[in-house]
């Protein structure tokens, strides 16, 4: 068996919103700075029954739920707790398990605990012991990331030189390359691309769209398909509470525009918001980028992950304006420390490089939170504060925090409401240290939509196309029952997304 033992290093993640991955994706930059051949792969890409053959093995695991592991563990976490695997089916395996989890639940980083149990049970050998990311710490997760990755490194060299053929260890302190991006974007001439783009119309072309921009982008939607399922309008948007009560609660009203799909009360659909048009224009234009062109993304041959995500060659070009609507989160989302990282080295202002060199470091990560997490600063707001920054729409593509769904309970019966489905929001809104005030994306443009405008029949949907105004849009998914478990919604599930659809 330890003849064919792999010699690369695994690094495998389980995420539910992404945070994990991020976590694995700095692990394998490290283990490529220090010259250590590596592997990343969601869990639910490996065949777990092969992990005797590895040698050495980083996981990173997020808890959801009450307790719970993420969708794309289920597998994998079924097939280690099997009865007839005894306690030296992994023996030499060397393994580290850092787990991302928030100290304000009952069951905190219980995935990470329970998996680093099983492989010691399993015979498996820890290289350090398990390190654990707290949502509630000032810093995030990355505050117990840092020294439990330092640990990592230097442990996994005493333990195993060969992993490091260039005889040096990850520490690379004065930084002076920059990785390589993991995308590779081609441009395709207006004439070359028309025709695809106007071949069908209506909801099905608009479906389509959607799954294009999701399927191109990095990786970030792995383990969820990306075609909206079905779409809805917005029919009523009723304000619940008091004017001046300091709080703002919903009743929202679709209809079913095109399929119907069943479900029951609690069940929870899941909204692609809509991003304020005039901050995708404004990050167009700061990034100089051409609204109009026709791109298609591709990954670079490093990285395997991606292929594996399935970015196929096939891919049909989509307009980049469309992509940074329905992908790329621009103007809500606090971008991450790497982010930091990659601008300084594009930075020609001297006095900017250092700012974003320091905020990059570990020194410098509380001032980074104050500034970047605590203010919620978006991408848009960060590359406005350091104009001399130029990045590549490779990076941005990279690194921009995907535009995430939000999950929302179903607050309607269907035997009551047929062919509807409600919604009860709480528009989030809140004041930052520095007294900006902030308000939640998806929440706040919902509690935005106004009825009024978007009251159409399937014909004008039809006529619209290709012309769409996309943050008229919302996309909905419901991806789970919430019946047979009392508490958590997060369970196997099917997922469906459905769209609303304006004039
Ligand atoms: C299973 C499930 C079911 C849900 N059901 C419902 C539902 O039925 N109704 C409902 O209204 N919501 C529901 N939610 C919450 C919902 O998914 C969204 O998280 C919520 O609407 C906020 O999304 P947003 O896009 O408006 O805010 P975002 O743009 O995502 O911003 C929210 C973030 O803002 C920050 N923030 C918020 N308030 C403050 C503050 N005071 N100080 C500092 N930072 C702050 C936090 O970082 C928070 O993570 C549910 C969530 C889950 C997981
Ligand atoms: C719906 C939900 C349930 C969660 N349940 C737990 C939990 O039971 N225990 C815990 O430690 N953290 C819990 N968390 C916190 C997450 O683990 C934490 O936010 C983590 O950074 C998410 O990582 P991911 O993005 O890789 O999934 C929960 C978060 C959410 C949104």
């Amino acid at each position: 068996m330890t003849e064919t033992k792999s010699k690369r290093l695994l690094i495998l993640y389980a995420t539910q919103t992404g945070n994990a991955m991020d976590a694995a994706e700095r692990i394998g930059r490290e283990a490529e700075r220090g010259g250590c051949p590596a592997s990343l792969l969601s869990m639910d890409e490996y065949d777990v029954s092969l992990l005797p053959l590895e040698e050495t093995v980083v996981f990173v695991v997020s808890t959801t739920g009450q307790g719970d592991t993420p969708d794309s563990m289920k597998v994998c976490w079924r097939f280690l707790l099997q009865r007839n695997l005894n306690r030296h089916w992994l023996e030499g395996l060397h393994y580290a398990v850092f787990g991302l989890g928030d100290s304000g639940y009952q069951k905190y980083n219980f995935v990470a605990k329970k998996l680093d149990k099983r492989l010691s049970d399993l015979g498996a050998q820890a290289i350090v012991e398990r390190g654990l990311g707290d949502d509630q710490h000032p810093s995030g997760y990355e505050a117990a990331l840092d020294p439990w990755s330092s640990s990592l490194w230097r442990m996994l060299n005493q333990m195993n030189p060969k992993l490091f053929p260039d005889g040096r260890d990850y520490v690379i302190s004065d930084k002076k390359f920059l990785d390589l991006p993991k995308v590779q974007i081609r441009y395709h001439a207006a004439d070359e691309v028309n025709l695809q783009y106007l071949v069908g119309s209506g909801l099905s072309c608009t479906e389509t769209e959607i799954e294009k921009a999701r399927s191109m982008s990095p990786g970030r939607f792995s383990g969820r398909h990306t075609r909206p399922d079905c779409f809805l309008k917005l029919v009523k948007n009723h304000c619940l509470t008091k004017a001046g009560c300091g709080k703002d609660v919903r009743h929202l009203e679709f209809n079913f525009e095109s399929t119907a799909i069943e479900y029951d009360v609690g069940d929870v659909l899941e909204i692609l918001p809509g991003q304020d048009p005039e901050a995708v224009d404004a990050f167009l234009e700061r990034c100089h980028l051409d609204p109009e062109s026709f791109i298609t993304i591709h990954p670079t041959k490093q990285d395997n992950r991606i292929i594996a995500n399935g970015i196929s060659a096939s891919i049909v070009p989509i307009k980049l304006r469309t992509f940074v609507e329905l992908a790329m989160d621009i103007s809500s989302a606090s971008p991450r420390r790497y982010f930091f990282e990659v601008m300084s080295y594009f930075a020609t202002a001297e006095h900017e490089k250092e700012r974003l060199q320091y905020f990059a470091s570990a020194e410098g990560r509380d001032d980074l939170y104050q500034y970047n997490q605590k203010e919620r600063r978006s991408v848009l707001e960060v590359l406005q504060d350091f104009p001399s920054v130029q990045l590549p729409l490779e990076w941005l593509v990279q690194l921009v925090p995907p535009l995430k769904t939000r999950a929302f309970s179903i607050s309607s019966s269907p035997s009551a409401h047929p062919n509807q489905v409600h919604l009860t929001v709480n528009v989030v809104s809140w004041m930052t240290p520095f007294k900006r005030n902030r308000a939640g994306l998806c929440s706040m443009w919902l509690a935005n939509l106004d009825q009024e405008r978007f009251t159409l029949s399937p014909t004008t949907i039809a006529a619209c196309h290709p012309h769409w105004t996309w943050n008229w849009m919302c996309s909905i998914s419901w991806f789970c029952r919430g019946k047979s478990h009392s508490k958590s919604v997060y369970m196997d599930c099917s997922y469906h997304f459905l769209l609303w659809l304006p004039k």
